[in-house]
């Protein structure tokens, strides 16, 4: 057995390894770099994290367990103010190549307003919400030049009516417990479900962008992921200031916002 301790002032870190032959390059040397690397990462994130949490606000979320696909939602219900600065930032991204742009869920329209400002050569929005679905067709009145195209559905349901896309604009939330478990609880990010289906519809090129809720970093298994399907990715750190009752799953005051590029 292998063990390895790093002491800190604030908590110590223990790794034990029952496997000789895990993490075993040819030279101790190496195996010893490696290890005393991770363990280090692992100090820095927890560092990191103490700092962070010292700047979270309560908030007063709770899982989301009633079906929510119909549902009547006041706008706070849909989206708080201050993720208005967040969708800026994707809504820039989006639009960087002016080319086709694909937006899954429509919400208050607060994003699609943004995108329309980015002049996009078209703009296609996937909703599910009977309710939502009427007020995007008003606000779709507003931009009666522009070419700008429903899906009404989920996108699960709808995927077979997608095309190719320069962008891909994903914000959703979880409409059930369901994919509450599926998407949030076991997930690196929320937006992790649909990065095959992004990646599938995109051209060489294009740009997939989401949120996450890692507020000033990406884990390194969420880098993973993403350069499974993507070949390059930028991220912007948004600053924000949830209140301290917010409602949402974010709590921090700041998020990032990721450009995955195909
Ligand atoms: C947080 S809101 C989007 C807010 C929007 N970005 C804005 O700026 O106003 C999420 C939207 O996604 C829709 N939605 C959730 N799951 C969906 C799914 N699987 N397919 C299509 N739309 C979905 C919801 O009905 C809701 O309108």
């Amino acid at each position: 057995m292998t063990r390895r301790l790093r002491r800190h002032k604030d908590f110590d870190v223990t790794v034990e390894i029952k496997n000789d032959g895990f993490i075993r390059p040819p030279r101790d040397a190496q195996r010893n770099w490696l290890l005393k690397r991770a363990l280090a990462e692992f100090v820095w994130d927890l560092e990191d994290l103490d700092a962070l949490a010292r700047g979270f606000v309560s908030g007063s979320s709770e899982p989301q367990l009633t079906d929510r696909t119909q549902a009547i939602l006041d706008q706070q219900e849909i989206m708080e103010d201050w993720q208005v600065p967040i969708m800026r930032a994707m809504a820039d991204v989006a639009t960087e190549q002016q080319g086709d742009v694909l937006e899954i869920g429509f919400g208050r329209g607060v994003a699609s307003e943004f995108i329309q400002d980015g002049s996009p050569r078209s703009h296609t929005v996937v909703e599910c919400n009977d309710a939502i679905v009427a007020d995007f067709a008003q606000w779709r009145r507003s931009h009666a030049d522009s070419d700008i195209r429903l899906i009404h559905g989920r996108w699960q349901d709808t995927v077979g009516q997608f095309e190719q896309y320069d962008a891909i604009f994903f914000h959703t939330y979880p409409l059930n417990e369901e994919e509450f478990v599926d998407y949030v609880s076991t997930s690196v990010t929320f937006a992790e479900h649909f990065f095959d289906t992004a990646a599938a519809h995109l051209r060489d090129g294009g740009v997939f962008t989401y949120l996450t809720n890692e507020a000033n970093s990406l884990s390194r298994q969420h880098q993973r992921l993403i350069f499974d399907r993507f070949r390059s990715f930028k991220l912007s750190k948004v600053a924000v200031n949830p209140p301290a009752d917010s409602k949402d799953d974010l709590w921090a005051d700041s998020m990032v916002v990721i450009g995955a590029y195909k």
